[in-house]
């Protein structure tokens, strides 16, 4: 058996020799670099884009504008089948300006090093307009009323203990090691796009539309992917542009977004704004919990954080309601970051959790084991598996947490000022389309999906199960992925890749075996399975993943130091195909999620709306001396509901939680109670 054992990443040796073929290292014959212009306002009209000087460069060949790039269509309304992006609007479309850094011109060149100096010489000319930047709240925009039940307004009067507070996340920004890239090449009438791509079919269906051309006229290769986050879940306007421009040039045209352009054209994490009311009787049994989020979004499109994801089955509570708005801002469009809504969302419910437990002098683990749901309570209907208890008290003996004294700043070790935080994590558990096809050598077998590896095991997993379900051993299986006309597969997104590729990779080894008893022994057989999702249906059992984080922080007020020391992390995630590659992704969403209470945020220019630190000398993320140690453990409970290896999704819930366990931790060391991410600090040194 090869699923459920820690083996080595089959594609590791490639990365690390450098033999990965990423897209910006792709080089074709006669091919072009394209460098977009940004706009320096970030609301108004382009009046004129004078290419004069940047013509007279060296090597460049062509300067595109709205007036001349040719015609590139709007996508319509996003959806599965249809595509999903979320800049609805072709690149160069218009004369409008709606946010900082959007592309108004393209420049394209033989060399790079021209393109880039021609992009300087492009002269525009603007009319500035009104910038609508200012800092968003919980009652702007419409307010969507999501789940409800019971009367939360009559039960909080009631209730003796109470938490009304406010809690806020800033922008944050995917900063994956790859830059987003598209080399297009054009052969007649059909186009081909090297991409870095989590979802290679959503890419091919939305460019299809873009460019006004059939499906099978574009081809999508994503090979490999150094990480994406979300980010490069749909396609970003550097893609349709460097196919628009290589279509008229007859050539081909790579563009790589750069570092200070990620901050801007290719999505972030919208600011949010949550209010929480949540109250419990004397024991701590909650009685009430109100959660009205706002998140901002781009003055076109409608990019909702949905902040109350896991709200409504989280935690046992009789009264409840939730409501989000949505806050029109001129900022490039927000889109799905790692465990996008759960992760803001949990920021604010667990921090309210932990407020609740002072309130009522009991231990937050306490308060937690004792609001542990037993159903889906929004949705009225069991869960397929939820051990979120065990995990909660599995970590807390693995942390030592009895060990805990509650009073502020009571724990000491080595003259430092421990703190000492917990917080409960969840996630979606559901599955996409999937198709596979297997071809069965009589020793070897390769697998085909049009699925892509973001970093986080999927090559690894597909050769796992095949080679349980062929009977041949791992090595002797390949792994063809990443390419849109292999039978369609899942995005890498919401967790579900794993999920979704197992019922229809063990449907289409069965298929060939079967095959094979009447086929000659040398002969090469073709499995074909195919699987329907589970995500957006009406399900009759709620699935998600589940697990508690443990934390522990240090403060030592005389120099201002706070550092995350020790994190102690269970997760409730089925079946584990590959506890190595799956404790990869807690151990580095721990890490997203220092980065994410301690330093991460993308602060605007009040006036501008420039995003100012658009680089990462200015834009602080998690380096390897902010590391705490790491304890993770998967507790094992296979979820056949799910499909039939019981096997959840663990590459986004390790981050849920961990900015509330921090800053609980921080409250616990130092009496401050950060409600604003990220935890500077300012705010501990308040007189
Ligand atoms: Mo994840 S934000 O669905 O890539």
């Amino acid at each position: 058996m090869s699923v459920g054992t820690p083996i080595d990443r089959i594609e590791g040796r490639l990365k690390v020799t450098g033999a990965a073929d990423y897209a910006s290292d792709r080089i074709l014959d006669g091919m072009l670099y394209g460098v977009p212009v940004g706009s320096t306002i970030a609301a108004g009209r382009v009046l004129r884009v004078d290419a004069t000087d940047a013509l007279a460069v060296p090597g460049v060949v062509a300067v595109y504008d709205h007036t001349n790039i040719g015609t590139l269509h709007s996508h319509g309304s996003s959806s599965l089948k249809t595509g999903i992006v979320d800049e609805h609007r072709a690149p160069l479309s218009g004369d409008d300006v709606q946010y900082y850094g959007q592309y108004v011109a393209l420049v394209v060149a033989q060399t790079l090093e021209a393109a880039t100096e021609g992009a300087a010489f492009v002269h525009v000319t603007y009319a500035p307009g009104a910038v609508h930047n200012a800092p968003i709240t919980t009652d702007e925009g419409e307010r969507k009323v999501g789940s409800h039940r019971g009367n939360p307004d009559k039960a909080f009067a009631a209730s003796a203990i109470t938490v009304d507070q406010t809690y806020r996340t800033p922008v944050e920004t995917h900063n994956p090691i790859e830059l987003h890239a598209t080399v297009a090449a054009w052969e007649g009438d059909s186009v081909t796009l090297y991409e870095t791509s989590q979802a290679v079919v959503n890419h091919q269906r939305v460019l299809a539309q873009m460019l006004g051309v059939s499906l099978d006229k574009v081809r999508v290769f994503t090979h490999y992917l150094g990480s994406g986050f979300g980010g490069k879940l749909w396609p970003w306007a550097q893609s349709p542009l460097a196919a628009a421009a290589a279509r008229r040039l007859g050539q081909p045209v790579k563009i790589v977004v750069t570092r200070e352009q990620m901050f801007m054209n290719v999505g972030h994490r919208p600011q949010t704004v949550q209010r929480v009311r949540i109250s419990a009787d004397a024991d701590g049994r909650l009685t009430s919990l109100q959660h009205d989020s706002t998140n901002h979004t781009n003055m076109l499109d409608d990019y909702d954080e949905n902040c109350s994801e896991a709200t409504t089955y989280f935690y046992s509570v009789p009264n409840l309601r939730v409501t989000s708005g949505l806050a029109k801002r001129n900022v490039g469009s927000p889109t799905s970051m790692r465990g996008p809504g759960a992760v803001p969302g949990l920021f604010a419910t667990e921090s309210a959790l932990d407020e609740l437990a002072v309130a009522l002098n009991m231990d937050p683990l306490a308060l937690r084991l004792r609001n542990v749901p037993q159903r889906d309570e929004g949705l009225d209907i069991p869960f397929t598996s939820c051990h979120v208890g065990e995990c909660y008290e599995l970590g807390a003996k693995k942390f030592g947490w009895q060990q805990r004294t509650a009073a502020v700043g009571s724990m000491q070790r080595d003259g430092m000022i421990l703190g000492w935080g917990m917080a409960g994590c969840s996630w979606i558990a559901d599955r996409l389309d999937c198709e596979v096809r297997v071809e069965l050598n009589p020793d070897s077998a390769r697998v085909f999906c049009a699925t892509q590896d973001i970093g986080t095991g999927t090559y690894t997993m597909l050769a796992q199960i095949a080679s349980d379900a062929l009977g041949i051993p791992v090595g002797h299986i390949s792994v063809s992925i990443g390419d849109s006309s292999l039978p369609p597969g899942p995005m890498s997104g919401g967790s579900m890749a794993t999920a979704s590729v197992i019922p229809p990779t063990i449907a289409a080894c069965k298929d060939a075996l079967h095959k094979r008893k009447s086929a000659s022994a040398e002969e090469t057989v073709v499995g074909y399975g195919r699987s329907d999702g589970t995500f957006g249906g009406e399900p009759k059992k709620s699935s998600h993943s589940f697990g508690a984080h443990f934390i522990e922080v240090t403060w030592q007020p005389e120099i201002a130091r706070l550092r995350v020391r020790r994190v102690v992390t269970v997760i409730d995630g089925g079946r584990i195909i590959n506890p190595k590659t799956a404790r990869n992704q807690i151990e580095g969403a721990i890490v997203f999620g220092v980065g994410m209470a301690l330093f991460e945020e993308t602060r605007y220019d009040p006036r501008t709306a420039a995003p100012l630190n658009r680089n990462f000398a200015d834009y602080v993320v998690a380096s390897n001396a902010d590391h705490p140690s790491m304890d993770v453990t998967f507790l094992d409970y296979p979820d056949y509901d799910l499909n039939p290896l019981g096997a959840r999704g663990v590459g986004e819930i390790g981050l849920a939680g961990i900015a509330a366990a921090i800053t609980s931790a921080v409250h616990h060391a130092t009496g401050v109670r950060v409600r604003d991410l990220p935890v500077s600090i300012e705010d501990l040194l308040a007189p």
